[in-house]
């Protein structure tokens, strides 16, 4: 299949993230792993899976790599029927009141837009006692067999 994996960060958690998740699918699928800063949303097709991994900064808000994307998604009338994504957050419960909101908001917009999100959001707290690719790995995997129930093994 092939394995979009778009990350969203500000000091490089999600990247590190993002290429583990690449690392562990590379083996069996087409994998690629790109930053929301490079990629273009006129880019997203139907027969791929979008593995999204995006932190939380500011205050609840997008992390700076991912800003450039939302901006352009809410300024235009893009659609992204037939696309299908899965996500997962980096966050830190310390924010009560944000925590891993980036990730929410982003799955909103994508979803505003027309695209199928796959499973539930998951997301880490690095507050908690959880590595975080001891969550995203799992999650990636699930991700995966959803995506081949809907495109197919073959695809
Ligand atoms: C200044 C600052 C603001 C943050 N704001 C939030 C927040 O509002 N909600 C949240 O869940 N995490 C927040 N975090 C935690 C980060 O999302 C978390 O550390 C994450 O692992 C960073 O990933 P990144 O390096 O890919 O950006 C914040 C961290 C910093 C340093």
């Amino acid at each position: 299949m092939k394995i979009v994996i778009l990350y969203g960060t500000e000091t490089g958690n999600a990247e590190m993230l993002a290429e583990d998740i690449g690392d562990a699918l590379d083996a069996d699928h087409e994998v690629t792993c790109t930053n929301l800063s490079d990629f273009p949303v006129g880019e997203f097709d139907a027969e791929t899976l979008y593995l999204v991994v995006c932190s939380t900064y500011g205050d609840g808000e997008l992390p700076a790599s991912a800003q450039p994307f939302a901006e352009v998604l809410k300024a235009g009338a893009t659609s992204l029927a037939g696309v299908h994504f899965a996500i997962f957050g980096l966050g830190d419960s310390e924010y009560e009141e944000t925590f891993n909101f980036g990730s929410k908001r982003l799955a909103e917009l994508l979803t505003q837009h027309g695209a199928v999100q796959l499973g539930e959001r998951a997301t880490h707290d690095a507050s908690g006692v959880d590595l975080a690719e001891d969550l995203a790995l799992p999650w990636a995997t699930e991700a995966v067999a959803l995506a081949e129930s809907r495109f197919g093994k073959a695809a």
